[in-house]
């Protein structure tokens, strides 16, 4: 049986067809190492955000970004401040540079920015705000990001993380909402270092190619703390062919955001909570025991998220898939919960 993947917030729809050119392009390249700085796609994204090249590092995905800036700034008696049911990366990559990681509650299944700015100290070098929320599909607007940023102190750094922008702009501009003006952070010198990546939509999450934008000194010391010839001769040139393929980023999108709503109707029709999503996966309450949900939801054929190890160990996540995926996944989610005892 073909498992249906709806796990891991990838892209239903394939990576870029523009980008698998590409890689096809450069496979006889691949006897020499990759340009380090990956100085074509970092300039490419200086052009397309108005800062300079100077101000963006190129990183093997934001995993490894996030990594590389935890222990930049981090050191044991130094913490990092988040939220609660976020990102699963932050406590991973605080720990593994020595800090600690501070997770403040969140306010209706969201960043509490006021708690978060209420909860900074002079031992805080870092804040992580994923925007959206990864489980959570939450979203914070950006008259609530100018507020916060306004109290921030000048030892700390705040990684924006922006992994799910394109669907999140998307949405915002159905819903009528200002979502994120993130770049003009950067482009006005505060302390924020802005994070996307080429796996959500466009599709190359095994290709692994992520970057950052911020100021120009705490990039460069970024630049020279992450892992040498680490972005592949294929990463790059697939992520220069996916910035230009906006058909691809298109279709991607108006899907998802189609298909959220096909999706959230249905598990509403079923009688279960679904969270409002900015991006392309769903976060549901189960109140029962969502890990083995997830193993008979396997057994049928598809795989979702049980949020056990986020924190919400009632939860389960499912990444939005085609209009195909999900009627096999609503099919199955319909026949595993009527014998679950959960509700
Ligand atoms: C909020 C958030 N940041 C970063 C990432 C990781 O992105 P990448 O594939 O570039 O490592 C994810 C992936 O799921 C995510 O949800």
């Amino acid at each position: 049986m073909n498992l249906i993947k709806m796990a891991s917030n990838e892209n239903p729809y394939g990576p870029s067809p523009r980008a698998v050119a590409a890689m096809r392009a450069v496979l006889a390249e691949c006897n020499f190492y990759p340009d380090n700085d990956a100085t074509e796609l970092q300039a490419r994204l200086a052009k397309l955000y108005q800062v300079q090249p100077e101000q963006v590092v190129v990183a093997a995905g934001l995993t490894a970004l996030l990594e590389t800036i935890a222990r930049t700034l981090l050191l044991p008696g130094l913490n990092a401040i988040t939220s609660e049911r976020s990102f699963i990366v932050y406590p991973i990559a605080t720990r593994a540079a020595g800090g600690q990681l501070i997770e403040v509650p969140m306010h209706d299944n969201g960043f509490d920015l006021d708690a978060i700015a209420a909860a900074i100290d002079r031992y805080t070098r870092i804040v992580f705000l994923a925007n959206p929320n990864n489980p959570t599909g939450s979203m914070v607007p950006a008259h609530e990001v100018d507020r916060f940023l306004q109290k921030i102190p000048a030892h700390v750094m705040v990684v924006l993380d922006e992994a799910y922008y394109d669907f999140a702009q998307h949405f915002a501009g159905l819903r009528g909402v200002d979502y994120s003006h993130s770049l003009d952070y950067v482009r006005h010198n505060h302390n924020v270092v802005v994070l996307r990546t080429f796996s959500k939509t466009h599709g190359l999450a095994g290709v692994r190619v992520g970057y950052g934008v911020g100021p120009a000194e705490f990039i460069s010391s970024l630049a020279h703390m992450r892992t040498i010839f680490s972005v592949s001769v294929l990463a790059q040139a697939a992520a220069m062919a996916a910035i230009e393929d906006e058909a691809h980023i298109r279709q991607t999108i108006e899907n998802n955001a189609a298909q959220a709503e096909v999706l959230v109707r249905a598990m509403s029709d079923l009688g279960y909570h679904v969270a409002p999503t900015w991006a392309n996966f769903l976060y549901c309450e189960l109140r029962g025991d969502a890990p083995s949900v997830a193993r008979r939801m396997q057994a049928a054929g598809v795989a979702i998220l049980p949020l056990g190890a986020y924190g919400a160990p009632t939860a389960i996540r499912v990444t939005i898939g085609t209009p195909e995926q999900n009627e096999i996944f609503v099919n199955a989610f319909r026949k595993v919960m009527a014998h679950a005892t959960v509700r």
